[in-house]
């Protein structure tokens, strides 16, 4: 067989605060405790992030190799279970306004980035921002979350209208967190399914739900991902299963390729 490359995966949404950095954090320790090489590409924005999550403190980030002071093997961190890190939060809004000079440092940097994964996953922020856009049409895939509210369910038509009808994106997996029960997030899900086809004439996949669980919240205070500490919780054998299908089903048979996925979505091609 052929070496598929890493699986390249982006997590969005149109809404924040859906659950995007919680659902990265603990794939990234599902696969891990698979023995799957795990890179994560932290581009959220928002408050909590994966280095809060996993209770790291990266020195530096993206900005530090575009001022041309790091390496990007220089700014990864490690965090549990051999995952690695690569804290872009900060460097991401000044990407779109690169120098000429910048961007050319960056191409040759990333040329130089050449360490192994399996699994490569972007928590990119929610949103229609330029960034989260690139990020998301540079991926092979993008899980978009939702949760049954309806502003999230209509931030998340839009975020996959835009990337539809400007990026060409056709393979969008969608899962719905912190519903109440499976039917619920069915719902949720057709709900979005059925305005997608209607209007995007777009097949949208589900890969399922992650169920509300008040602890979620608690193992990011003790900074361990949540599957650690609940191994045997609904949660947490839903995440695996999700995590399973991911792997198992890929959408696009175009081989992974992190450098080429990294100038595309950093736009220094
Ligand atoms: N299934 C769940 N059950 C209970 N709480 C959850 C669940 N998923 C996420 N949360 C909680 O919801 C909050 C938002 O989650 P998270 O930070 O992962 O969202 P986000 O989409 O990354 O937000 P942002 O858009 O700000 O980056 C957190 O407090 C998190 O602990
Ligand atoms: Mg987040």
């Amino acid at each position: 067989m052929t070496n598929p490359g890493p699986r390249i995966i982006a997590v969005s949404s149109g809404k924040g605060g859906v659950g995007k950095t919680n659902f990265v954090a603990n794939l990234a320790l599902f696969y891990a405790s698979l023995n799957k090489r795990v890179l994560i590409l932290d581009a959220d924005l928002g408050l909590s992030n994966i280095d809060v999550l996993f209770g790291i403190a990266p020195k530096f980030n993206l900005k530090h190799v575009l001022k041309g002071e790091k390496t990007i093997k220089e700014i990864i961190v490690n965090g549990p279970l051999g995952i690695m890190i690569l804290p872009a939060s900060s460097g991401v809004r000044e990407l779109t306004e690169l120098s000429d000079s910048s961007r050319l440092k960056l191409v040759a940097e990333l040329d130089n980035f050449d360490m192994p994964f399996d699994i490569f996953l972007i928590d990119t922020g929610a949103g229609i921002a330029d960034n989260v856009l690139f990020f998301c049409s540079a991926a092979q895939e993008t899980v978009v979350i939702v949760t049954p509210e309806p502003t999230s369910l209509a931030d998340a038509y839009a975020l996959i209208k835009v990337l539809s009808r400007d990026f060409g994106e056709k393979n969008f997996r969608v899962l719905v967190n912190t519903a109440r029960s499976e039917k619920e997030a069915f719902d949720t899900f057709r709900k979005l399914a059925i305005v997608a086809d209607k209007f995007l004439k777009l097949s949208v996949d589900y890969i399922g739900y992650l169920p509300y669980e008040q602890h979620v919240k608690d193992a990011i205070i003790a900074q361990k991902g949540y599957i650690a500490m609940y191994p045997n919780s609904a949660f947490s054998k839903k995440l695996a299963v999700i995590g399973k299908r991911l792997i198992e089903n890929p959408i696009s048979d175009v081989k992974g390729n992190i450098q080429f996925f990294l100038r595309k979505a950093l736009r220094v091609k």
